[in-house]
């Protein structure tokens, strides 16, 4: 039986009786042993297969939360911009709450499965000329209007819900890894887990975040993000962890999608397979986790 993660959490959430939670049975996804990808690269290497989740991204772990705590507080309608997972989980959780979902999307730089899943359960889309950027100072202004909450990270409760992946991690190991890889794009998720661990009363892993060379323009559309919201935190804490940002070719995350896929049976998107790439450029030593954040049907290759 699928457990809310809301219920599985409870303690540690800004949540109370008087919350109704929304759930679709998020979190408790799998840590899977990658042996052959891992004697491919020579590194000891687990995945934290985040497409597992009920729409197909770590993003449910934030909308649980987000669509929970605002249809708590009486709101009408959630609004998010999005380079496609945000706004298919706000999508489901809002249809689940009952609640109006509006996603602005940045035009024709959406991967078609996302936008389907957005539409299949009755968000309103706008879409506008321009980059995720723009689609975020957009969503914030309808965000900011009575009856109105936006769900994207810079909505606390997103944070405090995805932060629950390093808890899972703590329990299904034991103890931290020793290396943490993940895409970074906005840098909500790198602050997520650094924020998790530390809760967790444990060291924060060496943290690799991966993102586009070319982020303007990177065919992992996911992160295509010019301006990371959340940089100033997720900086500092990678810093303070030792760890660094790594910058990546398409070719490079490509590459590390097709393996994980060929080798494993993991069937991701393109930018999930960012933290996979940067352990492949790095080669860290020891315990190495990479956070796999969405699934491949979500954006399949041509
Ligand atoms: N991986 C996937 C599959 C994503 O969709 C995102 C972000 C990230 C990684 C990066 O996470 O922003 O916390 O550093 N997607 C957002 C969206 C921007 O709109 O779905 P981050």
């Amino acid at each position: 039986m699928p457990v809310a993660l809301i219920e599985r959490f409870r303690s540690r959430l800004p949540v109370s009786d008087a919350t109704p939670v929304v759930s679709l049975g998020e979190g408790s996804t799998p840590l899977l042993a990658v042996p052959r990808l891992s004697e491919r690269l020579g590194l000891e290497l687990f995945v934290k297969w985040e497409g597992g989740n009920p729409t197909g991204s770590f993003k449910d772990r934030g909308m649980t939360v987000a669509v929970s705590k605002a249809l708590e507080a009486g709101a009408r309608g959630v609004v998010c911009a999005s380079t496609g997972n945000t706004a298919a989980s706000a999508a489901a959780y809002a249809a689940r709450a009952g609640l109006r979902a509006v996603v602005v999307l940045p035009r024709g730089a959406v991967a078609r499965g996302k936008l389907s899943q957005a539409l299949a359960v009755g968000a309103e889309l706008r879409e506008i000329d321009g980059t995720f950027d723009d689609a975020l100072a957009a969503a914030a202004e309808l965000g900011s209007q009575d009856g109105w909450t936006l769900v994207n990270s810079l909505n606390p409760h997103r944070l405090e819900g995805q932060k629950t992946a390093a808890f899972e991690l703590l329990e299904s190991l034991g103890r931290a890894p020793d290396v943490l890889a993940l895409p970074y794009g906005g840098g909500g998720n790198t602050c997520a887990y650094a924020r998790g661990f530390a809760e967790g009363g444990v060291t924060v892993p060496r943290l690799l975040a991966a993102e586009a060379e070319k982020r303007p323009v990177t065919a992992a559309s996911a992160i295509r993000i010019v301006e990371p919201a959340h940089r100033a935190e997720a900086e500092r804490r990678i810093a303070e962890s030792g760890g660094r940002v790594v910058s990546l070719p398409d070719e490079e995350i490509l590459e590390a999608r097709h393996e994980l896929a060929e080798l494993e049976g993991v069937f991701c998107e393109p930018a999930s397979a960012a933290g996979i790439a940067a352990a492949k450029r790095e080669r860290p030593q020891g315990l190495v986790v990479c956070v796999v954040t969405g699934h491949g049907l979500k954006d399949p290759p041509a």
